[in-house]
């Protein structure tokens, strides 16, 4: 009883706390909207075509099948919601991927969107690895090299972040997004998936049948987490010095997000050190996703990048971890696993709050907007699984308010559903391609040299992070952008046509 009474005093505290540190982050001084390096894919002329269709409605309404073969066709506009005429797409997304969120699902989409969109994914040098760098520093043959020096426009595999570093590799004006759990779900999930009891000699033998491990990892946390051992997980072959270094990157229990997005672990319990931490996030991401809200938060982020429901289709879903044990978790464990993750439950409890904030500013369509997309995306669902997708023809999703019409076929069918394996490759591949296009155009990106040291970014960062005073919360009108609009490619249209 004295736990609960100590957690609710100490959950009113962080409230309280969040409160008075809440700023809007999503429009911060260094956030201008000016663009991307790369200019838009080609619109194409399928619009027109598409409009003059008379379509047969499904029974959603808000679809309809061609009757034609046909490559999909995405139809992007560059006037989509928000201010009139300015809001233009964004592609430059660092995404960090935070372990057992939900961040596959959104690493998959933005594997997708760099492939269609046709940038610089940034991938890791040996195939298919999951992690590119390590522990918060990446070095040169940690990745591939961007072609003709470019910098990366998706970052999107693991790694955790580093602020000073992330600037220097990634495209100017990249916008940061992340991903956060509830931070015991997260404990719990993360248990189930990595077998994380096996760690812990004697853990499992304590354990009760039919109640799971993380209940008497969380009676006594302080005693069991010196005591994990790697040995169990790592298979005899796998066992070099490098693979034990990368795995334990994947191994964590306390302040996990936090950790994945660049906290140090010996500031586990220094709370000024948090403090600057979760504000030094708020500061640098531009949209951090609740899992908990999956459907509102990827509306959120269509709004914030200016992106279209094509984009942000995905045919995965997070995993759903079914508990056939019992978590029989009191109140004290409880109060002991937020103290001890004080860094994660500030992170999530500011995150979530700043995130409904938001969505209540977002205007009265939002949650229209919300229940129209999923409603679409169940479509593109049913179809894409459709025996007789072929016979039908494309499927079209009509106009509405918050999307311009676009055709789903075969191609997107087969892409939304892949997963980093499949985008390794295709993406590795995209490299070569992409080179042999940069030579003819170089003026239009940054260029670096690798041997070279990189410039510094320009922000402060370093020991005391000192953060500029916050904004009022009005955003300010954006400003129309001054830069010509760019030419487009002379890249000849025929590249655009992939194979599958
Ligand atoms: C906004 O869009 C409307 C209709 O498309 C147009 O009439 C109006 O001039 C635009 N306003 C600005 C500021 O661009
Ligand atoms: C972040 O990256 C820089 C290199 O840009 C490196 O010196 C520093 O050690 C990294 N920070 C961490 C915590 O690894
Ligand atoms: C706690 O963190 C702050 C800010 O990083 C630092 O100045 C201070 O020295 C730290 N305190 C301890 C005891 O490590
Ligand atoms: C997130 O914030 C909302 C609104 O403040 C609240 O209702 C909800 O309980 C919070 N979610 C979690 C998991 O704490
Ligand atoms: C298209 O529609 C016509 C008649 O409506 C039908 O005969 C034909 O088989 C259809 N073609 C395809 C590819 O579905």
């Amino acid at each position: 009883m004295q736990g609960g009474r100590l957690l609710t005093v100490f959950l009113l505290l962080v409230v309280l706390m969040g409160i008075s540190f809440y700023h809007i982050q999503h429009n911060s001084p260094m956030e201008i909207n000016t663009d991307a390096v790369r200019p838009r894919p080609e619109q194409h002329d399928g619009f027109k075509d598409l409009q003059s269709q008379t379509s047969v409605l499904s029974n959603a309404e808000t679809v309809a099948f061609r009757n034609k073969t046909q490559g999909d066709v995405t139809v992007h506009s560059d006037t989509e919601d928000m201010t009139n005429g300015t809001c233009r797409p964004h592609l430059n997304v660092a995404f960090m991927k935070v372990h057992k969120c939900g961040s596959s699902l959104i690493f998959h989409m933005l594997l997708r969107f760099g492939y269609e969109h046709d940038l610089i994914v940034a991938l890791p040098r040996q195939k298919k690895r999951e992690i590119i760098g390590g522990f918060g520093t990446i070095k040169d043959d940690d990745f591939l090299a961007p072609p003709g020096g470019k910098r990366w426009n998706i970052f999107g595999h693991h790694a955790f972040y580093n602020r000073t570093q992330f600037p220097q590799l990634m495209a100017p004006n990249t916008r940061y997004v992340a991903i956060l759990r509830e931070p015991l779900r997260r404990l719990k999930s993360a248990f189930q998936y990595f077998h994380l009891g096996k760690g812990f000699p004697g853990l499992e033998k304590q354990t009760p049948k039919g109640i799971a491990p993380v209940t008497t990892y969380l009676a006594k946390p302080m005693y069991w987490d010196p005591l994990f051992k790697f040995k169990p997980f790592l298979s005899a072959k796998k066992r070099t010095s490098e693979f034990l270094v990368k795995a334990k990157e994947h191994f964590c229990f306390r302040n996990c997000m936090s950790r994945d997005l660049g906290f140090a672990e010996k500031d586990c319990d220094n709370n000024t050190a948090v403090e600057e931490f979760v504000r030094g996030i708020e500061n640098d991401f531009t949209m951090v996703l609740i899992i908990e809200y999956l459907p509102a938060s990827l509306i959120l982020l269509k709004r914030r990048m200016c992106w279209t429901f094509y984009d942000i289709l995905y045919g995965h879903h997070p995993r759903r971890q079914r508990y056939k044990l019992k978590t029989p978790i009191t109140d004290d464990m409880k109060s002991t696993f937020y103290q001890r993750n004080y860094a994660d439950l500030m992170l999530y409890t500011r995150f979530n709050e700043s995130f409904h904030r938001q969505i209540s500013q977002e205007g009265a369509d939002f949650q229209d907007e919300v229940s129209h997309f999923m409603r679409i995306n169940k479509d593109v669902g049913s179809y894409c699984r459709s025996k007789t997708r072929q016979r039908k023809g494309n499927m079209i999703v009509k106009k509405s308010k918050w999307n311009d019409a676009f055709s789903v076929g075969k191609s997107l069918c087969s892409r939304y559903v892949r997963n980093r394996q499949y985008w390794d490759t295709q993406l590795r591949s995209r490299y070569q391609h992409t080179q042999n296009k940069e030579l003819e155009n170089e003026n239009s990106v940054v260029q670096i040299t690798k041997s070279r040291p990189r410039k510094p970014p320009k922000r402060p960062s370093r020991k005391p992070r000192k953060h500029p005073p916050r904004k009022p919360r009005k955003r300010p009108p954006r400003k129309p952008r001054k830069r010509p609009p760019r030419k487009p490619r002379k890249r000849p249209q025929k590249s655009r046509k992939r194979k599958h």
